[in-house]
C-alpha cells in the first residue's frame, strides 16, 4: 500500500514537521502569509465568524452521530482521534485528527477549508456552519494521547 511520503514521516516522527513548519510559520507571518495557522488561531476565527462560543461536547456528538448519509465522521478519523484513522471507502491510513497527536494539523487554512467542506458535504449532506467547525475543532484540542 503506498500513502503521500509526508504521512509517513508524520507518523513516525511527529514532533519533526513541527519544527519545519513553525520555521516557514514565522517566515509567512514576517510576509503576512495567509496560510500559517495554528488549531488556536482557526477555531477563534471560526466561533468570531459564528458570534458564539464553542462547545467540545457538541463538537463530539457531530463527530461521532450518524446524519442520515453512509459515513460519520468517525467512519474514517475513528471516534478516538488522537489514533490513526483508515478511509471507510479505500483503506488508505489517515494520520490523527487530534493536533495533540499530530502536529500537522490545522496548520493549514486551506487544507481544513477544502475537507470540513468536502467531509460535511459526504457527511451532513451540506458545509458544515462556522459554529459546527469550531465545535469539532474545540473537541479535537481537548484530546490528549
Ligand atoms: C470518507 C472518509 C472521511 C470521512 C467520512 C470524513 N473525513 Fe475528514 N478527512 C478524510 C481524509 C482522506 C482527509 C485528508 C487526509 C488527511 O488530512 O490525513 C481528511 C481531513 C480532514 C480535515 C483536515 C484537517 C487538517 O489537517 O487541517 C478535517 C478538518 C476533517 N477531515 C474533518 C472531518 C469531519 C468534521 C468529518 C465529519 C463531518 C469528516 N472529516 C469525515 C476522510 C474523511
Amino acid at each position: 500500500m503506498s500513502h503521500p511520503a509526508s504521512t509517513h514521516r508524520a507518523l513516525k516522527h511527529p514532533h519533526r514537521p513541527a519544527h519545519r513548519w513553525a520555521l516557514a510559520c514565522l517566515a509567512a507571518l514576517a510576509g503576512s502569509g495567509a496560510w500559517c495557522a495554528t488549531p488556536d488561531s482557526l477555531q477563534s476565527g471560526y466561533a468570531a465568524q459564528a458570534g458564539s462560543p464553542p462547545s467540545a461536547a457538541r463538537g463530539q456528538v457531530l463527530f461521532t452521530a450518524r446524519h442520515g448519509h453512509d459515513w460519520q465522521c468517525s467512519s474514517c478519523h475513528g471516534a478516538v482521534p488522537t489514533q490513526p484513522g483508515r478511509h471507510a471507502a479505500t483503506g488508505k491510513p489517515i494520520g490523527p485528527l487530534a493536533p495533540a497527536a499530530n502536529a500537522e494539523r490545522f496548520t493549514d487554512p486551506a487544507k481544513t477549508e477544502k475537507w470540513f467542506r468536502r467531509n460535511c458535504n459526504d457527511v451532513l449532506g451540506r458545509e458544515c456552519s462556522a459554529l459546527e467547525k469550531a465545535d469539532v475543532l474545540a473537541w479535537l484540542r481537548s484530546l490528549q494521547p
